[in-house]
């Protein structure tokens, strides 16, 4: 279901703009953050919210999360850029991902951004460099449901030589990354933890301060009912006790991305062309998939808002691309007559599918958010198609 105000706003905003447009909802932003905050430091009391950049870096959501105290986490220099650019000291930065260039070790190590290692290659680089390593933390890598080792991070024999190496070049390890994968639920997080508990209580010992432990993201969007914050820092809190150092004996680092934003962005389209095919009622918009890539792989609420409860009509939801594969819904509910001009909403865009759209034959759609009483323009339309 879309929230009442994303549905309200869709109504108010597309009486105004053409569409397709997106959505975005600044105030549950904001509702959201300071909840997930409030929960976690029940917990935790030292906490460290860095919200993953990768997930939507719209200027209106990381500026926004900057002025609430966040802090962010980046995969890149031009990520490591656009935060700085946005307000988040290099204090308030983490630079995470599988692949960092010389050039991006470098500018966090000036920065003094921490880095988390991902691989032995990639601490050798950091070693190497000429002004000094910037704090080094250590990916620990996690195992998947079926017992298989992650990609990302250290194997355990690599994360002993990553502790030598560090050793001889008299560099404390500040921080460990135990991430573990999208929505793998509580329980994975804790048992990541328990995994590396002897690796967790040398670290903790050795620390110069207090050794972080960023868990990473993955956490479910915001309002799914029954995986709510509480079971997440329960998980995490009882990894830790388990671990040996407990909750109070960390910094906590958590990195979340979908679970900040994807509720709280929606597409915005119009009907553009009713047809019937096999039987069928087709109905075809003004934006297509590639507005909302992920439609396929993930549940998005679509609504009719300006009728949402009626059920009557049962449709076929196609997007305006000239491939037969450009469909949203093979069969949802709505209103009988949905017509041209009719607003449709494609709820749960605010996390990947937003910068993972591409341009392809229309121009990038603009962004207009809700905020407050009222509504602005946080990203001009797109003025090429190339
Ligand atoms: C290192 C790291 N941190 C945080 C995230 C954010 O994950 P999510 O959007 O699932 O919260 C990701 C996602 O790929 C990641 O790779």
């Amino acid at each position: 279901m879309l929230t009442d105000r994303l549905r309200a706003g869709a109504l108010e905003v597309a009486e105004h703009c053409a569409t397709p447009f997106y959505l975005f909802d600044l105030e549950a932003l904001g509702e959201g953050y300071r909840e997930m905050e409030r929960v976690w430091r029940r917990e935790f009391e030292r906490l460290t919210v860095a919200y993953s950049y990768k997930s939507n870096p719209l200027a209106a959501v990381t500026r926004r999360l900057a002025a609430l105290g966040g802090s962010a986490e980046v995969v890149s220099g031009a990520e490591l850029s656009l935060a700085l650019s946005d307000g988040f000291a290099p204090g308030r930065i983490v630079f995470d991902g599988p692949v960092k260039s010389p050039a991006e070790l470098a500018l966090a190590a000036g920065l003094g951004v921490p880095v988390q290692v991902d691989s032995l290659a990639e601490l050798d680089a950091l070693l190497a460099l000429p002004d000094g390593a910037p704090p080094v933390g250590l990916r620990l890598a996690t195992r998947g449901a079926g017992g298989e080792w992650s990609r990302f991070g250290l194997l355990p024999a690599e994360v002993a030589r990553a502790r030598e190496l560090l050793r001889r070049a008299g560099l404390p390890v500040w921080g460990v990354h135990v991430g573990v994968g999208t929505l793998s639920g509580p329980e994975a997080y804790r048992e990541a933890l328990v995994f590396w508990a002897e690796v967790l209580r040398e670290l903790a010992k050795e620390a110069e301060d207090r050794l972080t432990v960023d868990v990473g993201g993955g956490f479910p969007p915001h309002g799914v009912p029954g995986l709510g914050w509480e079971l997440y820092a329960a998980a995490v809190a009882s990894g830790c006790r388990q671990a040996g150092p407990g909750p109070d004996g960390v910094d906590l680092l958590i990195e979340p991305g979908r679970s900040m934003v994807e509720a709280h962005g929606a597409l915005v389209c119009r009907v553009a062309v009713r047809k019937a095919r096999d039987g069928r009622d087709t109905l075809v918009l003004d934006g297509g998939t590639n507005l909302a890539r992920t439609v396929k792989s993930r549940p998005h609420p679509i609504e009719f808002p300006a009728s949402p409860t009626d059920g009557a009509g049962r449709y076929r939801l196609l997007g305006a691309n000239c491939y037969e594969g450009d469909v949203f819904a093979d069969d949802i509910a709505g209103p009988a007559g949905v017509g041209p001009g009719d607003l449709v909403v494609i709820g749960g865009c605010g996390a990947y599918d937003m910068p993972f759209a591409h341009v392809w034959v229309r121009t990038r759609p603009p962004v207009y958010a809700l905020d407050g009483e009222g509504w602005t323009v946080v990203r001009e339309p797109g003025d090429t198609i190339r």
